[in-house]
């Protein structure tokens, strides 16, 4: 269980995040949801020890995240799959997925069978540099490199944000796998709704760094959420 408390986030003089408090469960999907610059991804930095956080807490199962920087965090199983992918561009698909194995210990260094059954294009490229893969096969590769590092924790970034149809299809398919194996928590971060309502069991609607609504899936309608949104 990923736990946050009160957390406060600054980039110098300005504060972007007031006092975020909001928990994700494994074996769910918890949705983050708002406007641009609301901030979404300065809050999934501080989880994931990208941007140190000003105040408040995480917690994973009881113990305090406390300021670790984003290796410390991928160890305690905070896996981060970011805005833009940032795939290594002039590594193979392979040496991508293996630079997850730096978090594991060494009898974990191997790719697991599971990972290309999710993503099978990653099989079949697996000797082309991570540059030279489409936009939505690199999104399948940030993934699968998170899922590499076998985290508790999964952050989403806007995973389907320039990804063609079919391939936004086959991320939904694969979270909801991801989700029915229960051990994981995922957070989903997403502008595209329809993608979002059809896959989260719980949502958080961000406004000026804070949380302004909390609801479960069955407890709400998308008109609810999205005037929670656009508000
Ligand atoms: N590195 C940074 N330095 C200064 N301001 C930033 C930085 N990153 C983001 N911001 C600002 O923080 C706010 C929240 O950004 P962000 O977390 O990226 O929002 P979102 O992901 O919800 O669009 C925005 O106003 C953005 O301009
Ligand atoms: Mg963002």
């Amino acid at each position: 269980m990923l736990e946050i408390e009160n957390l406060t986030l600054k980039y110098g003089q300005s504060q972007i995040l007031n006092g975020m408090t909001l928990s994700a469960a494994p074996g769910k999907v918890t949705a983050v949801m708002g406007t641009n610059g609301v901030g979404k991804t300065s809050l999934l930095k501080a989880i994931a020890g990208r941007h140190p956080y000003a105040g408040g807490t995480i917690r994973l199962d009881g113990k305090p995240l406390a300021h670790l920087g984003a290796f410390q965090a991928a160890r305690a199983g905070i896996a981060y799959v970011p805005q833009g992918r940032e795939i290594f561009p002039l590594m193979t698909v392979t040496e991508n997925l293996e630079a997850g194995f730096a978090c594991l210990p060494r009898a974990d260094h191997r790719i697991p069978a599971e990972i290309f059954d999710l993503f099978p294009v990653l099989a079949e490229m697996k000797d082309r540099r991570g540059g030279d893969l489409s936009g939505g096969q690199q999104q399948q590769l940030a993934i699968a490199r998170a899922l590499i590092t076998r985290p508790r924790v999964l952050l989403l970034d806007e995973p389907t944000e320039g990804i063609q149809p079919n391939i936004i299809q086959l991320i939904g398919r694969n979270i909801s796998r991801l989700r029915e194996a229960g051990d994981m928590a995922i957070v989903l971060v997403e502008q595209n709704f329809d993608f979002a309502f059809g896959l989260a069991d719980q949502f958080f609607v961000v406004q000026r760094g804070a949380v302004k609504m909390q609801t479960p899936r069955d407890q709400t309608t998308s008109e609810a959420i999205l005037s929670a949104i656009a508000l």
